[in-house]
């Protein structure tokens, strides 16, 4: 029977939709080198973005034919070191896009409108009433939105952009169109993968060309934006805001972040549904049960 190992706990049961297959662990999360111990008799693997797939790793896993992401975002894979060995990868794309789109809005809206902080004077008993200058916040509706990478979660963060009468302006992460619409944007919302190219992309520059105004958010990875940069930026008042879900070292937070009344932080929940989460368990099941049988799964990551 192909043996399967999954490096954590899922918020469904994967075992019934692997029947045919013995499931080893699931019970808690692998440390790192539990998990180089526990690869060597495994067909089968079933990671989370915490998990770093490698070239040692792989190395220590003779048997491996599939790895399934727990995740749409693949930087924590060597893709090419895979390919090389003969290991296929797929991924969850799809199932957590409308999911991560919405935490996208919530974290524009709520940065803009300073959510936390209007939270944090009522229930530290601060409130006195209402007053005419009580945090202002920025106004979202006729605003304009630029959304760097428009592939499937981008897209859906426009649609829901128009509903709130936005101007959308969509670039790839390319070199020139992300300067263009930086001086231009009330709120950019990043939604690129983490690849070599986008590490870095939204650097101290480039932070220099938005709106002293703007609100920055990023639901996509934490090293798409140069961290130390954004904290100065910041401090300087240029963006004005941010909402972020991911960062440069997670679980790490930079102090100064964890400080600015200014910034929204939430612990990478873009996928956190229980709809979304069900989906992405069943998926991985779907490409290690397709790989395995010799069947091309149509989460395939094909693209190494
Ligand atoms: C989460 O960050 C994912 O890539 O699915």
């Amino acid at each position: 029977m192909p043996r399967v190992l999954l490096t954590s706990p899922l918020p469904i049961e994967i075992g019934p939709l692997l029947d045919g297959h013995e499931l080893v662990g699931g019970d808690r999360r692998l440390s790192r080198d539990e998990l180089l111990g526990a690869v060597a008799d495994a067909d089968g693997l079933v990671c989370l973005i915490g998990d770093r797939i490698d070239d040692e790793l792989l190395a220590r896993a003779p048997r491996l034919r599939v790895v399934a992401n727990y995740a749409v975002g693949l930087d924590n894979i060597d893709l090419a070191a895979a390919a090389r060995r003969g290991v296929a990868v797929t991924h969850t794309p799809d199932v957590l896009t409308e999911a991560t789109a919405d935490l996208a809005f919530a974290l524009l809206l709520a940065a803009a409108r300073r959510v936390i902080e209007g939270d944090a004077l009522v229930r530290g008993g601060g409130w006195t009433g209402w007053e005419p200058w009580q945090i202002l916040g920025a106004e979202v509706h006729g605003a304009t939105l630029a959304i760097v990478g428009m592939g499937r979660i981008g897209r859906a963060v426009a649609r829901r952009a128009r509903g709130f009468d936005m101007r959308v302006i969509g670039v790839t992460s390319r070199e020139g169109s992300v300067d263009e619409v930086l001086p231009q944007a009330d709120f950019v919302s990043i939604h690129c993968p983490l690849t070599a190219a986008t590490r870095g992309l939204i650097d101290a520059r480039r932070l220099a060309l938005m709106k002293p105004t703007a609100v920055l958010v990023n639901t996509a990875r934490g090293p798409i934006i140069d961290e130390d940069a954004l904290v100065r930026a910041l401090a300087a008042g240029r963006p004005a805001a941010a909402g972020l879900d991911v960062y440069a070292a997670e679980p790490q937070v930079p102090e100064t972040l964890r400080r600015s009344p200014r910034v929204v932080l939430l612990p990478h929940l873009g996928s956190a549904t229980v709809g979304a989460r069900t989906r992405m368990a069943e998926l991985c099941a779907t490409g290690v049960r397709d790989v395995l049988a010799g069947r091309r799964p149509p989460n395939l990551v094909t693209n190494a």
